[in-house]
């Protein structure tokens, strides 16, 4: 199977090795066409965005504004911070150079001179690594001032690397913008939106790493080639992250559509002990779980997760055994996004610590049968109710893992729970007789 983002060439970050096998043609060939056919083929590739939202990668570009003389710029995310996500990682240790030439392809076609690859702060080898091959593909006139005489064009374009600060909510594309402005990772309230209004006020477009690393390939060998892998309505190759209960975990580069027990048995080398599969996330920690009954005949691409309930998100897989203590995982869970919440908005703020304690209460053995019906409606006024979509991904493991797994939930609370008041002044003061008014 042929591999789009994470070739099987040895030493394929080095920049020889890279020119050695056609690095940097497709952006020679993409200089000779117009931007409008750019994005015309990057739209019938349907590439779609390997972020979260799986939203089409062409669409999205051609929402900049043409005439217009603001400046435009493009921000490539690898904040990458989903639980479970290890996948832009590989691309910035082994294929470098392709993320850089689908970046400056990706410039020209939205007309933006500068460009941001934006790394999650504890990326340092890898940050490293990407810079060593950004200094190379300037020192050689592959980026910057010198690519006009490289390419025979008049367009340019420079690429910074930007290192985040370890907030998850940088990853979310106004955070990451606010991020790189200097200013604290709140998300904006959308509309208007980046291609309106973005990094400092002008038009910008936010791709994933993987999304614009698959750029080259599909400018070198055309849209009808990319579109005809994989599932029609999600083509290409995924970058499947798998971690959890599987004897060989790591990241599968596989055509999309393929069967999730495929990449659990075939390619992660089955369950540890050849223990049962309880439940599988399939897309990062904020995707709505599977039942380990369900996973048969389950295609991994965005459509096919939709209709059995679920999302494909980062493609990060996660596997559980049927001795896995769900209650457990979920309130790990919610404890990252109580965590991460940027506390703007009060559904999000107060919503994801109140799950959390709830959680936490139930685990110790002190829920109730209440609680868990709690924790749904809790969950449910958080979702869509919030500035960003960090509400939601906090609310859908909690609303889905009780409803595809209650039997977990209801055989450790109890139906009523009496105890001890821990805080025994506190207590006091619901019998205390009410305060006199002060005298003056
Ligand atoms: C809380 C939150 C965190 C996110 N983190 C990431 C991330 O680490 N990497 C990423 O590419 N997209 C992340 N996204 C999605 C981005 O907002 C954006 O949709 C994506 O970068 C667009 O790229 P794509 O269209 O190529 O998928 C996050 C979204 C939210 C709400
Ligand atoms: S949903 Fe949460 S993370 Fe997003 S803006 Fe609101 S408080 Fe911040």
């Amino acid at each position: 199977m042929e591999k789009i983002v994470l070739p099987e060439i040895e030493n394929f970050h080095q920049l020889d090795v890279y020119l050695q096998n056609g690095g940097y043609e497709a952006a020679k060939s993409a200089f000779k066409q117009t931007t409008d056919q750019i994005i015309d083929t990057v739209k019938k590739s349907g590439l779609r965005g390997r972020g979260g939202a799986a939203f089409s990668a062409g669409l999205k570009w051609s929402f900049m504004p043409k005439n217009n003389d603001k400046p435009k710029y493009l921000c490539v995310n690898g904040d990458e911070s989903e639980p479970g996500s290890f996948k832009d990682r590989q691309i910035l240790e082994r294929n470098p150079h392709q993320l850089i030439e689908g970046t400056i392809i990706a410039c020209y076609a939205i007309g933006a001179k500068s460009a941001y690859i934006y790394v999650r702060g504890e990326y340092h080898k890898w940050i490293k690594l990407l810079q060593k091959a950004l200094d190379d593909a300037y020192e050689k006139g592959f980026v910057g001032e010198k690519m006009k005489e490289t390419f025979a064009t008049d367009f340019m374009c420079n690429i910074y690397v930007h290192k985040g600060a370890g907030a998850y909510i940088c990853g979310e594309e106004s955070a990451l913008m606010n991020s790189i402005e200097g200013q604290r990772g709140y998300p904006r309230i959308k509309p208007p939106f980046p291609a309106q209004n973005g990094l400092w006020g002008n038009p910008t477009t936010i791709n994933n790493v993987e999304t614009i690393t698959n750029i080259p390939p599909i400018i070198k060998k055309g849209w009808e080639w990319f579109s005809a892998i994989g599932e029609p309505k999600h083509p290409g190759t995924i970058l499947f992250g798998v971690s959890g209960h599987v004897n060989n975990p790591g990241v599968f580069e596989l055509p999309s559509g393929t069967l999730l027990t495929d990449i659990i048995y075939k390619y992660a080398g089955g369950v540890i002990g050849d223990k049962k599969i309880k439940c599988v996330i399939p897309g990062g920690s904020s995707m709505p779980p599977l039942r380990g009954d369900q996973l048969e005949g389950v295609k991994m691409d965005a459509e096919s997760l939709k209709a059995v309930g679920s999302a494909i998100g980062t493609g990060g897989v996660m596997v559980m055994d049927e001795d896995t203590d769900l209650v457990r995982v979920l309130a790990r869970i919610a404890k990252f996004y109580y965590h991460e919440s940027c506390g703007q908005c009060t559904p999000c703020r107060e919503g994801t610590g109140w799950m959390l304690k709830i959680l936490n209460r139930i685990v110790r053995g002190e829920g109730t049968k209440k609680d868990i019906d709690l924790l749904v409606t809790i969950a449910k006024n958080i979702e869509g109710n919030t500035v960003c979509a960090l509400g939601d991904a906090a609310a859908w493991p909690v609303k889905f893992m009780i409803e595809r797994f209650r039997v977990e939930f209801e055989a450790i609370v109890k139906d009523e729970v009496s105890l001890e008041p821990k805080n025994k002044v506190h207590s006091m003061r619901k019998t205390a007789n009410p305060i006199a008014p002060v005298q003056v």
